[in-house]
């Protein structure tokens, strides 16, 4: 059998194209975000824009040759000026760059940042965004009970579907990650927000903690994990009732499809501070490393259109159903 190429198109919604902190004032990067190069930036102001890179006057990628000048990213080709919203604000007197240019408008990505992340709407047939992202506790500013936050970035070779899928795969917990199996929840389904809750058994010295972040006097425990999705680039989640005194871990999961066979995913993690000393980095870091698991699997995966489940209505086809609102028609170019 053939290897089966995942059927869909880029999905629609919020997909995180940066970290904030690697976007400075006055710095401009070339990404690939959903099949289309761009052109991510923050002006000297601080406000960050994602522009398509191709110059819709001479198609010249303006991620590479262009530069961040005062609020407008300037390429020095054309002496065009294109603003945070894409229209052409200025060309140079020098310049012989016809005055029509000034007609001419990238396409502007609507962008919004928070939770760390600078994050762009992709919407296939480039609609408007119809629902908002969260500002997820602890991820803006509020410091005072949360510790050091941790950042891990995940090159993997696949699509963002299948990934969200491993979380509705019970039974892959014990198999790949020999982490002890999730009960499986029911999901709170509406429209594009999903939340499962879920009791969970952790050993704060499984395989996927390095051996310097175990803590030996620890033994399995049960905490309520919560996580939370708005649509398939934005994930939130929470556990509570941490050992010894009832701590709490948080993390933000930014994802961003690359193409029909890459993507990023972003994570960032803390824990309150009172558990920051005792079992916090067991627990950050046995979730940065439990993917690592799951990578080689999702190499080499073929997508399997109608999975033969033990309930033929199991949590992978319903979530299946939630994942389908996300993609638009493939328009018919030809
Ligand atoms: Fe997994």
């Amino acid at each position: 059998m053939p290897k089966q190429e995942f059927p869909f198109p880029m999905p629609n919604g919020w997909f995180c194209v940066s970290r904030s902190d690697e976007i400075k004032a006055g710095e401009l990067k070339n990404i690939k975000f959903c099949e289309n190069d761009v052109a991510a930036f923050r002006t000297e102001s601080g406000i960050a824009a994602v522009l398509d890179a191709y110059c819709g006057y001479s198609g010249i990628n303006i991620a590479l040759c262009g530069e961040v000048i005062e609020e407008a990213l300037y390429c020095s080709k054309t002496g065009i000026k294109w603003s945070t919203d894409g229209s052409c604000i200025d060309i140079d007197d020098d310049s012989l760059t016809p005055e029509s240019a000034k007609d001419i408008k990238i396409f502007n990505y609507p962008v919004v940042e928070m939770n760390g992340f600078i994050w762009a709407w992709h919407h296939l047939l480039k609609e408007k965004p119809y629902f908002e992202l969260p500002m997820l506790d602890g991820f803006n500013g509020d410091n005072e009970k949360w510790g050091k936050v941790y950042h891990y970035e995940y090159k993997i070779n696949t699509v963002l579907q299948e990934i969200a899928e491993n979380d509705v795969d019970q039974a892959h917990f014990p198999k790949v990650h020999g982490s002890p199996s999730l009960p499986e929840t029911e999901a709170i389904v509406d429209g594009i927000y999903r939340k499962t809750i879920a009791e969970t058994l952790m050993d704060p010295n499984n395989d996927s903690v390095s051996e310097e972040f175990k803590v030996e006097d620890q033994g399995m425990f049960t905490t309520t994990f919560t996580r939370e999705s708005w649509g398939l680039g934005c994930v939130g989640l929470h556990m509570v009732n941490l050992p010894p005194s009832g701590g709490e871990f948080i993390m933000v999961n930014a994802s961003c499809p690359v193409d029909n066979k890459n993507s990023i995913l972003r994570w960032s993690m803390r824990v309150s501070k009172d558990i920051e000393d005792e079992l916090g980095m067991a627990i950050i870091d046995g979730i940065a490393n439990g993917v690592l698991d799951d990578m080689p699997i999702w190499d080499n995966k073929s997508y399997v259109a109608n999975p033969i489940l033990c309930d033929g209505d199991g949590p992978i086809n319903k979530f299946r159903k939630w994942v389908s609102q996300f993609y638009s028609e493939v328009p018919d170019t030809a």
